[in-house]
């Protein structure tokens, strides 16, 4: 720290860096108007994806889970979760109506980097080994009936062309994964490839996304669940949808009449307010012109923009002092949950704001620059909060222009997971804050937003259950 002292910071003025802060309020700004246009255009988008396979910038996709858990669900299942820096692996014992949930244990190990990128072999092999090495200390509470092989749901957080609830094609990677060989493949058969390899014997019940994972876990516990968000490292969201409601859905009996769809609404694209920030971000990503939605809103990368913001306040007007380190420059160096930690800060002097910034990309700055860093974050944080509330209101139109009463009618549950909706405060409350301006006081009051801890997880083992080949 000494050398923090010797490269004083006094002198320093924001006052170049303030031109720049109004020109980014100013086009990040998301006053009622434009909330309403992306909402009305959300909804559009869900009906135009619904029509037919590439219709909008939603895909729209039919997920094969047409029945819901209901409580009663018994026995051993497992799940796994591959969709971010982690991959996780699960087991729980149902004990049906009554016990629920007996036990669940779980565990998480992080994706190495070098596999994000590596071959569709490697990513999988890595996913196997982790899962057999878990299997191997199953005991306790967990039993597997006799002649039985073990049966998990697959929670798989990417775009894929469903085949049916136990396969299908994945359509491109996104959330900086470029493994090579998985586009075009059935993410099931590679699975079961990997488990071959390592002599598992386990049967993949239900594939299944994020979103429907956490709306099956969700509902697990409460009827009135109709749509669940995923705010994390990426966002989308999946909702309930009448089997009538979908022209492109040729063929597929649904008992329920109902089935969930997956937007996949991080490709939304229509009337985002964008900056040069975005631009340039999205330019040098690796998926150019892809996932707009996402890179405005979704975890990955808001740090980033915030970044990018400050690297232009410091290359025109030195924001940090003379001493520019080459952290500020690298890609990514400031995470999202640095930019809540800092908002978090409360202190007189900013002391937090200050020894976040020094230890992630590098800068040593004074209260002014602090301050105005803080502004930044908010203003990002804000824009990502507030077009997520006009996502979500999209649906919830769709659903009641469909059926009268479905939404409004009732208690309305959206159920909310993922990092960022669940570690930035400030974020979650301007989402909620843009829910209420664009739905009013009255009709909000029958939209309950809920936080659904780790639902996927569950989630995706109860679709085992419900998808099981064996009698429960
Ligand atoms: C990305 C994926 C999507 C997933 C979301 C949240 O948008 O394409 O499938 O649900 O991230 O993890």
């Amino acid at each position: 720290r000494v050398t923090m002292v010797i490269r004083s910071t006094t002198g320093v003025s924001v006052s170049t860096a303030l031109p720049i802060l109004t020109k980014l309020q100013k086009d990040c700004a998301t006053p009622l108007p434009l909330l309403r246009n992306i909402a009305d255009a959300m909804a559009k988008d869900m009906r135009d994806g619904l029509e037919v396979d590439g219709g909008s910038d939603l895909k729209m996709i039919l997920s094969y889970v047409d029945s819901l858990p209901t409580g009663n669900e018994r026995g051993l299942f497992y799940a796994l979760d591959l969709g971010g820096t982690n991959f996780r692996v699960l087991r729980t014992q149902l004990g049906g109506k009554d016990e629920r949930v007996i036990d669940t244990e779980f565990e998480q190990v992080s994706i190495p980097q070098d596999l994000m990128s590596g071959t569709s072999e490697e990513l999988f092999d890595f996913i196997a080994l982790a899962l057999a090495k878990f299997v191997k200390k199953e005991g306790g509470k967990f039993v597997l009936p006799k002649n039985r092989s073990r049966e998990t749901g697959f929670t798989f957080s990417f775009p894929v062309k469903q085949t049916s609830i136990d396969s299908g094609i994945l359509i491109k990677w996104t959330k900086g994964f470029a493994v090579s060989g998985t586009p075009g493949r059935d993410i099931v058969a590679c699975l079961n490839e990997a488990m071959g390899r390592q002599g598992l014997d386990m049967r993949v019940s239900a594939l299944v996304n994020d979103t429907v994972a956490t709306l099956a876990g969700a509902r697990y516990w409460d009827n009135n669940v109709m749509v669940a968000v995923i705010l994390g490292t990426g966002t989308n969201a999946c909702y309930v949808e009448a089997v009538d409601a979908i022209p492109k859905l040729q063929g597929h009996n649904s008992i329920s009449g109902r089935t969930i769809v997956n937007t996949e609404w991080g490709a939304f694209s229509n009337g985002l307010p964008l900056t040069e920030y975005d631009r340039e971000m999205d330019a040098e990503s690796i998926n150019p012109g892809e996932q707009l939605f996402e890179k405005t809103i979704s975890g990955m990368y808001l740090g980033e923009i915030v970044r990018r913001v400050l690297v232009r306040m410091e290359e025109t007007g030195s924001l940090f002092g003379n001493y520019i380190p080459e952290r500020l420059h690298t890609p990514f160096a400031l995470g999202t949950p640095n930019i809540s930690s800092m908002q978090q800060d409360t202190s007189q002097d900013l002391e937090n704001v200050g020894s976040i910034l020094y230890e992630s990309i590098g800068v040593d700055s004074n209260l002014d620059a602090r301050k105005m860093v803080v502004e930044v974050c908010d203003t990002i944080a804000k824009r990502g909060g507030r077009l997520a509330g006009a996502g979500i209101v999209g649906i919830l139109q769709k659903m009641e222009e469909d059926s009268k009463g479905i939404v409004f009618g009732k208690r309305m549950v959206v159920a909310m997971d993922g990092g960022l909706y669940e570690h930035y405060p400030q974020y979650r409350r301007y989402l909620k804050e843009a829910v209420t301006e664009l739905l009013g006081p009255e009709l909000s009051g029958h939209v309950v937003i809920e936080h659904s801890k780790d639902g996927s997880g569950i989630g995706a083992a109860l679709l085992a259950a419900t998808n099981s080949i064996y009698e429960h």
